[in-house]
């Protein structure tokens, strides 16, 4: 079995493959990354129009291009519209036509969205029972994407929406640990049927390879991948690990609003090496936490 790093905060024995004499769950944890790790279980997979825009971006193509694929789904072409017109423009002519919405925004921008977006339909429970689970997981990720949204600009190399587009997915791992976790359920479900709490350690100790296979899977930028394999790791004060440490920070106030599958109002923000990065002090923080409870209040609505 391949050698499993267990995050932060993960319980140190759950990543530790099956033998005899040590606790069942952390040899059923060790089963669930054996079968993760073995390819069998299906990763979810990221959207066509995500597939064909992260292309047509990669190769330096057209707005054309872009356009052609943005139309066919007509929830994005309304997302790239909207976008197009949002605060952030305010002042600037208003536009309607998908081509000229491309152009404003920039091919970037246009891609993450669309990323953004396509991960709505990933976080989808494959299985009833799980249902619960994955809208909590969704929620905790759209509340650490907008607190790394809010973080960005404090930090002075980051795109917004790239840094939200982080925020989305560096808890995509548990998704694949879940879709791991039905699947052993459906072949027999008298020994694979966990408690929520067990479900939850399995997810926390994990979520971090699992994660990085599916980066690799999706091809996403390093910058991406390296947040979702480390954002539980303790020390993040490297020069190239500012983003993860924002995300980190984040992923902390996400947590401490009860955006979370295991909600803690007291984490220590101070404590997580994004807020001397970003020189956040208790009081900057507390602002914080009520201006992402706000943003999460509405975007729950829309997204
Ligand atoms: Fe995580
Ligand atoms: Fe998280």
């Amino acid at each position: 079995m391949t050698n499993l790093s267990v995050a932060r905060s993960a319980p140190p024995a759950a990543a530790t493959p099956a033998t005899s004499g040590i606790a069942p769950e952390a040899s059923l944890a060790g089963r669930i990354a054996a079968e993760i790790e073995s390819g069998k279980v299906e990763l979810p997979v990221l959207p066509e129009a995500a597939v064909r825009v992260r292309e047509i971006v990669g190769a330096g193509g057209s707005a054309r291009e872009l356009v052609s694929v943005i139309e066919r789904e007509p929830s994005l072409a309304a997302a790239i519209l909207r976008y197009s017109n949002s605060v952030a423009y305010a002042g600037l002519r208003e536009i309607t036509d998908l081509h000229q919405a491309v152009m404003r925004l920039g091919f970037s921008a246009v891609e993450q969205t669309v990323i953004a977006l396509s991960a709505r339909n990933v976080f989808q429970a494959t299985d009833k029972a799980d249902e619960q689970i994955y809208r909590a997981l969704w929620t905790h990720s759209i509340a650490t994407a907008l607190a790394a949204r809010r973080l960005a600009p404090r930090a002075s190399d980051f795109n917004p929406e790239a840094v939200f587009l982080s925020g989305l997915l560096h808890d995509i791992g548990k998704v694949v640990v879940l879709r791991c976790a039905a699947l052993m359920r459906r072949r027999d479900p008298a020994r694979f049927t966990f408690e929520r709490s067990t479900l939850v350690e399995f997810l926390d100790a994990l979520h971090c390879n699992a994660g990085d296979r599916l980066c690799r899977a999706w091809n996403l930028p390093a910058e991406i991948r390296e947040v979702v394999k480390r954002h539980h790791d303790a020390a993040l004060d490297a020069p190239g690990d500012a983003l993860v440490a924002i995300v980190q920070l984040a992923n902390g106030v996400a947590t401490k609003i009860g955006a979370s599958l295991e909600p803690d109002p007291h984490v220590s923000l101070l404590d997580l090496s994004g807020a001397a990065l970003l020189r956040l002090d208790d009081v900057k923080l507390a602002a914080l936490l009520v201006d992402v409870e706000d943003d999460v209040a509405r975007m729950e609505e829309g997204f």
